[in-house]
């Protein structure tokens, strides 16, 4: 079966700032684009084209508007309201019907990849059978995430969510391959003591049955942080710097889907016009002229 894509959006409430915007902090701008633009970008890369997005009630017609339904990318959006933030697990129960038993990759709304060889990465994840691959990346604060225990043979024993004391500093990304029985998985969790359906208890299944596995991302790569004020701002200027320097898009779902063949020449050029004159309507303009 083909696999299909989840992207978690999330919703408005952000702990970024000590006020409520009234925005879902993943249609805010990184650099030049929304930053739900990047993640999407990833499940495009990975040759998915049918893509469940998930959102509160209040923020989905915000999302709508700025998304449409994918046909402007050759891909197809199914929309998915989830009432509450309960957990990261319970997207899979959600988009159990949109599964249909398929194998699926969810990301989620705020995280940002970015590295060479990262198309064949997400080849390999799906490509995979049964079971599972996320990805493991090494970062200064790993009680921030969901972190990984390795024994001494690198194969990993644990993954335990905002550990106070990190087994590793390998932090488990926001993107998760996993096979179709993801959401029967899913429906035999526990709310966790903050109340939440964690995925970490999702991936320890997989993990202890022996089929998942996690593909450290190396140095170079960047998994970009959107948490804290300045780490969105570190977001937005390593974006600059990158595309500035080579002439090249980070995160531009127009030009992922020119390069697939999912939309043609017209469709790329359609989209150009849009954008007008801004720098990322002039980066289309030239994927056209290549
Ligand atoms: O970013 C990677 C980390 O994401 C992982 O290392 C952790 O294991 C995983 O639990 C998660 O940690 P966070 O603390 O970043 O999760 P947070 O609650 O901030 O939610 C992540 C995104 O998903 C955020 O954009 C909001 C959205 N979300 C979250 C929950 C819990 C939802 O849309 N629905 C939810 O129920």
């Amino acid at each position: 079966m083909t696999r299909k894509g989840i992207l978690l959006a999330g919703g408005t409430g952000s702990r970024l700032w000590p006020i409520t915007l009234g925005v879902s902090k993943q249609l805010l701008p990184i650099y030049d684009k929304p930053m739900v633009y990047y993640p999407l970008s990833v499940l495009m890369l990975a040759g998915i084209r049918e893509i469940a997005i998930i959102t509160t009630p209040e923020d989905q017609p915000q999302f709508q508007r700025l998304l449409g339904d994918g046909s402007q990318w050759g891909v197809s959006f199914t929309w998915v309201i989830q009432e509450s933030p309960d957990g990261l697990a319970q997207a899979y129960l959600l988009t159990r019907d949109f599964l249909g038993g398929a194998p699926s990759a969810m990301v989620l709304g705020d995280n940002i990849f970015f590295g060479h060889g990262l198309p064949e990465m997400l080849a390999r994840a799906g490509a995979q059978g049964a079971g599972g691959t996320v990805f493991g990346y090494h970062v200064s604060d790993p009680e921030r995430y969901g972190v990984a225990a390795f024994d001494a043979n690198g194969r990993v024993t644990q993954i335990i969510e905002k550990p106070k004391v990190p087994p590793s500093s390998f932090a488990i990304t926001g993107l998760y391959f996993l096979d179709g029985r993801a959401p029967d998985i899913a429906a035999h969790i526990k709310p966790s003591p903050r109340g939440e359906l964690e995925i970490v208890d999702l991936l320890e299944h997989y993990r202890a049955e022996g089929s998942l596995q996690v593909e450290r991302m190396g140095r170079g790569f960047a998994w970009l942080d959107t948490g804290t004020p300045g780490s969105l701002l570190e977001a937005g200027n390593f974006v600059r710097t990158l595309q500035d320097r080579q002439g090249m898009q980070v995160g531009s779902p127009d030009e992922i889907a020119f390069r697939q063949g999912w939309i043609d020449h017209n469709g790329l050029q359609t989209r150009a016009k849009i954008f007008g004159k801004s720098s990322y309507g002039a980066h289309l303009t030239s994927v056209l002229k290549e």
